[in-house]
């Protein structure tokens, strides 16, 4: 699997996610998607299954260094001490002694930024964490972390696929040499039913889902963590990178909707 190189990890640039699976079945999911070869999960404290995650990593035996662990800290837990309790919580229950990055889940109002992450920073430095990261941050945020901070951000994490325009994050983030980690890359299964996308699947044997993930991964910089319970989806998914689109196919989803969201940010409606 093609990785990402970044703050000094490498970022298998298709992951699993896992929002919204728990207990039994998110454990059979996760040590499913590991069988078939997943080395990239995501996670998050709110997503409460870092408990079954934890159980699925141990039960599936995979050397240590070999798998990739992406969690999160919630944003009501964002001052120092509640986020070093968050950390240690999320470790406890993955059944890790280091995550490989521990991303700030969503900006919170009054967050402090400069506190946030000197405890974050300290988390790397020893070594608990291999890399820090954001999710969920725009350009002016990011410029903060980025360039005022001056603190080591090895991705942000934000929606974007086939029916959403990410350019003026995509920009900031490419000349900051900045991977993107692409959630709800199917817009939350949606791109499943896309016509458009479908003929360009049938053209190349593929499905509608595979073009476009296929899309995301053709892009510098951009890793992709589409979330799926089932072995056949895991499977479909993990083959959408043996695809080849064309210039036609390309043109083709330029010129689909790209005002789509499947997640509200606090300043757009989500899509319905
Ligand atoms: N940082 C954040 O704020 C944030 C926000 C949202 C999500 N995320 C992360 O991103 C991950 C992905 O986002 P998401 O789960 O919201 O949406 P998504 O990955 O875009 O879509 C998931 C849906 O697509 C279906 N699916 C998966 N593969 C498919 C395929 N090959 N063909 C057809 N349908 C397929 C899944 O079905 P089945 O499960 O039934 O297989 C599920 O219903 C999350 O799980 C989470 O880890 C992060």
């Amino acid at each position: 699997m093609e990785q990402l190189q970044t703050q000094g990890i490498s970022l298998p640039r298709l992951g699993l996610g896992t929002f919204r699976m728990q207990g039994d079945a998110c454990r059979a999911a996760v040590e499913s998607g590991l069988a078939l070869g997943y080395r990239h999960l995501d996670t998050a404290e709110m997503y409460g299954n870092e408990e079954p995650i934890g159980a699925a990593i141990a039960s599936a035996g995979i050397p240590r260094g070999d798998l990739h662990v992406t969690t999160k800290v919630w944003n009501e837990n964002l001052a120092p001490d509640a986020i070093r309790r968050a950390f240690d919580a999320s470790l406890k229950k993955l059944r890790l002694d280091q995550v490989d990055l521990y991303l700030v889940h969503w900006p919170a109002p009054r967050m402090n930024l400069p506190a946030m992450f000197e405890t974050l920073m300290k988390l790397k430095e020893e070594g608990r964490t291999r890399a820090i990261g954001v999710a969920n941050f725009n350009v002016a945020l990011l410029k903060k972390v980025v360039e005022e901070i001056g603190a080591p951000i090895a991705c942000n994490q934000v929606e974007y696929h086939v029916m959403l325009d990410q350019m003026p994050l995509r920009r900031y983030l490419t000349a900051k040499s900045i991977p993107l980690v692409a959630y709800c890359p199917l817009a939350q299964g949606r791109v499943a039913s896309d016509p458009a996308l479908a003929t360009i699947g049938r053209k190349h044997n593929a499905t509608a889902a595979q073009v476009a993930l296929k899309w995301l991964l053709d892009q510098n910089g951009v890793a992709a963590i589409p979330k799926a319970s089932r072995t056949e989806s895991q499977q479909a998914n993990l083959d959408a990178l043996k695809l080849t689109l064309d210039d036609e196919d390309r043109k083709a989803i330029a010129a689909l909707p790209k005002d789509r969201r499947c997640v509200n940010p606090g300043f757009a409606p989500a899509w319905d």
